[in-house]
């Protein structure tokens, strides 16, 4: 969606996967959909360097409404778990310097029975919104047939527009057709409707939930890849780092992997009860820029090798008009396994010279020429991820040089 928003993927928290539809607050004070529950984690994001690092929106999903409409037939928040109600929240997160994200479900009903936008709704629900201050809208699509959805999402998007309030529009509307129903999407009607998509199942918080979510990227990648870029991603669904259900090594290959996809980095998880170690990894800038790359292309798999996928993604900069290339090797076996990179398998242009970093550690490796290899060893469930620059001839010459003398 050409709405000048979400130039590159969307960061920040998203209450789903790990607080799905808690509404019992006296039971659960600490994890129910609550106001108090977003500033926490708001608070969280700025003192513990997640905002500094470009998580910068806090999104709420779905339970935050009542049952039914009010009596003007406008949506509007539960009255004892957001009491202040959302247009306070939005001014508390955005007093932090956080952007405000809001949820709604097209249909009766959301997924999970609360009020829904239907098509009278639309236009009224996206003026709630923009009076909200809301800065980001989720559009669900629970239990609707697909010509309702292929009317429903571009007349959201045409709505929030026309609010004039910038609202970056996220969709579910290719899940409920591809994976949900088997059928093509229209994915240039989405590119042009909406700021990002999911595709495939609701993340959950295991392992061979990440898998089953790689796998369908893996296997659809030449059809997502083509309609992926500024404006208009792919949504491979939350990040559920931090959360017990992964190991570190395996929290990796997620971060990893979204990066390389230029996917949205929505974090699902309790910032402030997160897993040792796991903190790190959505942290560490150098992964954090290869999502973030301005080119915004989408990486993909170029080889399969048994339990070894090789994956490749064109980034800044450019070196004399030649991409520089981030490469994730990921081992899915359940032993450590060694590999050797050279210039043939990851396919670099055998006249220049690569500068290497290691993007997990910050290392950096020797130069990569024609002649060399890399060797590596990659944990069980693990990652390498390597990021090769091109030298500049004269730089060459420069630092040969130097080491001379
Ligand atoms: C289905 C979506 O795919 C999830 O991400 C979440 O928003 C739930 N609905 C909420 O009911």
């Amino acid at each position: 969606l050409d709405n000048g928003l979400a130039l590159t993927p969307p960061m920040g928290w998203l209450s789903w996967t790990r607080f799905m539809c808690q509404t019992d607050c006296v039971k659960y004070p600490k994890h129910c959909i609550s106001e108090d529950l977003f500033l926490e984690m708001a608070d969280v994001l700025v003192k513990e360097g997640y905002q500094a690092a470009g998580y910068n929106r806090v999104n709420i999903d779905d339970c935050w409404m009542t049952k039914t409409r009010d009596k003007n037939g406008r949506l509007v928040a539960d009255p004892v778990r957001f009491s202040h109600g959302i247009s306070w929240l939005a001014d508390q997160i955005h007093k932090r310097g956080l952007l405000m994200g809001i949820y709604s479900n097209f249909g009766q009903r959301t997924c999970m029975g609360f009020a829904g936008t239907d098509l009278n709704n639309i236009e009224t629900d996206a003026l709630t919104y923009a009076e909200f201050n809301a800065d980001y809208l989720k559009f669900d699509g629970c239990f609707q047939p697909e010509n309702r959805l292929n009317q429903a999402y571009p007349k959201m998007g045409e709505s929030l527009n026309r609010t004039g309030r910038s609202m970056v529009y996220s969709c579910s509307w290719p899940y409920y057709i591809l994976t949900v129903a088997k059928r093509q999407p229209d994915y240039p009607s989405v590119v042009k409707h909406c700021n990002l998509w999911r595709n495939y199942d609701d993340i959950q918080i295991n392992w061979p939930s990440v898998l089953s979510i790689i796998d369908f990227y893996d296997a659809n990648q030449d059809m997502f890849a083509k309609f992926h870029g500024p404006s208009h991603w792919n949504d491979p669904d939350m990040i559920i780092v931090g959360n017990q259900g992964l190991t570190s090594d395996q929290a990796l290959v997620q971060m990893a992997l979204w990066c390389l996809w230029s996917a949205p980095l929505l974090m699902s998880n309790d910032l402030r009860e997160m897993m040792p170690g796991t903190r790190e990894i959505l942290l560490n800038k150098r992964l954090i820029a290869v999502d973030q790359d301005p080119l915004g292309i989408m990486g993909k798999r170029f080889k399969q090798d048994n339990d070894i996928g090789y994956y490749r993604k064109p980034v800044t900069p450019l070196v004399n008009g030649k991409h520089s290339f981030v490469f994730v090797v990921f081992n899915r076996a359940a032993t450590k396994t060694s590999v050797t990179l050279d210039f043939a398998l990851l396919g670099l242009e055998e006249a220049l010279i690569y500068d290497v970093v290691d993007l997990v550690s910050g290392e950096q490796l020797n130069r990569l020429t024609i002649a060399d290899t890399i060797n590596l060893e990659i944990r069980s469930t693990s990652v390498a991820v390597l990021k090769a620059t091109p030298l500049l001839l004269n730089t060459n010459a420069q630092r040969d040089g130097d080491e001379k003398s």
